[in-house]
């Protein structure tokens, strides 16, 4: 990828990432690191979490880690003084670490909705208190992103905890980005469609047959790219973009829409061919 932003968009930034050692979370550390941020990955497996660091590092970018599970909020407090100690006071905070699985609702057990639901909405709560809390107490400016999905409009089948969460963290991030305007703390959420990560696919999209009807729902017909994604992101993390905020910005391929447009599936036939279906359908003269 040619990068197309200034190298110093993020200069100024100290941004802690969540699930920063993987997919998407790996993504965006290893694109902001590039436009000058320095990047504090947190998560629970060090050695991943530290292999991030090093690819950081190597290319010339700042970045520090610490393990902690976001479910826990002192390990999350914890977390944030080791990155600090490392990077100086952050500004800025990813919330991508996330949990998911599909299941039938009625057969969840109260520790699978609990743990999806304690990762994603508690664990927001958790690591956006403890950034808040900071940035108020030195009267410093900020930027929260949240990461959540194209489903946190109208909810999913099969992937209930998941749905009920995310539709909670853009509720969250809203009401704080009007509670925390006063404190020059901007707030949004980013919507993905489906971008390729092992940790999401082996989870819910598994096997190429399902890999590619999912595909045949992108009006484009394909995935995004991790690049895609990070491009927005550095945008709305970045101070090109000062009066965006309590945004839900969808990058999506416009798969959701197509997925609600009853006569979507015609996009897909050859269009000489629909042409000539739809003009047969017209009465004649
Ligand atoms: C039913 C399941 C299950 C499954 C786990 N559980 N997997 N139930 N179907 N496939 C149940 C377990 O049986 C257990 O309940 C409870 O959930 C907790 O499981 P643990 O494995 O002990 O929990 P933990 O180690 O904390 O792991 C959390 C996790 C796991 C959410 C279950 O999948 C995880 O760590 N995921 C992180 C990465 C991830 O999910 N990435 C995908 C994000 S994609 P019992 O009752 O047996 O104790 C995303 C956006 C999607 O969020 C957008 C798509 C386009």
């Amino acid at each position: 990828m040619k990068e197309t932003f200034r190298s110093d968009l993020l200069a100024g930034k100290t941004t802690v990432i969540t699930g920063g050692g993987s997919g998407l979370g790996k993504a965006m550390a290893l694109r902001m690191a590039g436009l000058g941020a320095k990047i504090g990955i947190v998560g629970r497996r060090l050695d991943k979490l530290q292999a991030t660091v090093d690819e950081i590092t190597a290319a010339g970018g700042t970045a520090a880690c610490a393990t902690g599970d976001v479910r826990d909020s002192a390990a999350v407090k914890a977390a944030f003084d080791a990155v600090e100690a490392k990077l100086g006071p952050a500004n800025q905070l990813i919330n991508n670490a996330a949990g998911n699985f599909l299941s039938a609702s009625e057969d969840l057990s109260d520790n699978a909705f609990d743990s999806v639901v304690r990762i994603v909405l508690y664990g927001t709560f958790n690591c956006t208190r403890e950034l808040g809390q900071r940035l108020i107490a030195r009267g410093a400016p900020g930027e929260v992103l949240s990461i959540v999905t194209t489903y946190v409009h109208n909810g999913s089948a099969f992937v209930l905890p998941s749905a009920a969460a995310k539709a909670g963290v853009a509720a969250m991030m809203r009401s704080l980005a009007v509670e925390w305007a006063t404190y020059n703390i901007r707030l949004n959420s980013v919507a993905p469609g489906p971008f390729p990560t092992e940790g999401a696919f082996s989870r819910l999209l598994p096997g190429s047959e399902i890999e590619k009807q999912a595909k045949r729902r992108v009006p484009s017909r394909r995935f995004g790219e991790h690049h895609e994604l990070t491009s927005l992101v550095a945008f709305l993390m970045s101070d090109a973009s000062p009066y965006q905020t309590g945004d839900i910005v969808t990058i999506d391929g416009a798969e959701a829409l197509f997925s609600g447009q009853q006569f979507a599936g015609f996009a897909h036939l050859d269009r000489g061919m629909a042409k000539e279906m739809m003009a047969a359908l017209k009465p004649k003269k």
